[in-house]
């Protein structure tokens, strides 16, 4: 099925859509999350702590991680759509990568802090590392996708630039 030129056009308007609308939520659970988590209190009643569990877990297995899954998605699509193979994007994956590194620390924190047995305190300090972190990252991401900088593309070490003699496991590169 081929698309003419404004069928395209829609479409990447949709997926752009799409895409903001999901890293806008994904963006603010990684923030908010640690805040969440940081206010359970040791001396906490069941019932409170039960509520902060349930609704932390809730908040990340039906809200937060979705939205990761469909701004990665929707992202992954644009880079194609719009032949976007530039350093600036690169730039911006590295800090994906720091949002999706954030992301598997805030589950495993909420996962032991609502599961296991017994006492947990979560490490000092980690809400106000994770969300300086977390703001520090979608900032970084806002500025290079909004100025599109022109970098060199000598940014990535020598070594990654050049092959390393280990060939994919098929014959021949699929075209
Ligand atoms: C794997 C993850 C991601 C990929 C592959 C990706 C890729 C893309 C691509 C290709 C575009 C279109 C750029 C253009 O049309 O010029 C875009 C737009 C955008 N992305 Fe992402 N993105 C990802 C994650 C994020 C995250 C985490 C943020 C924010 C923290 C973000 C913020 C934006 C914004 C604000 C735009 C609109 C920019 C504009 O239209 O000028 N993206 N993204």
């Amino acid at each position: 099925m081929r698309l003419d030129a404004g069928e395209r056009y829609g479409m990447i308007v949709a997926i752009k859509f799409l895409h903001i609308a999901a890293l806008c939520l994904w963006c603010a659970g990684l923030i908010g999350l640690p805040l969440v988590l940081a206010r359970h209190q040791a001396n906490d009643d069941q019932s409170e702590y039960a509520r902060l569990r349930v609704m932390t877990h809730r908040a990340y297995t039906g809200i937060v991680t979705p939205a990761a899954v469909i701004a990665i998605v929707m992202g992954t699509a644009l880079v194609f759509l719009r032949g976007l193979f530039v350093p600036w994007m690169f730039a911006k994956l590295v800090g994906v990568g720091v949002l999706v590194l954030l992301h598997a620390w805030i589950g495993h924190v909420t996962l032991i802090a609502g599961e296991r047995q017994g006492n947990y305190d979560p490490p000092r300090g980690w809400p106000a590392m994770t969300v300086t972190i977390a703001t520090s990252a979608t900032v970084a991401i806002l500025l290079l996708v909004l100025s599109k900088p022109i970098l060199s593309d000598q940014l990535a070490p020598e070594w990654l630039m050049r092959p390393q003699d280990q060939p994919l496991p098929v014959d021949e590169v699929p075209i």
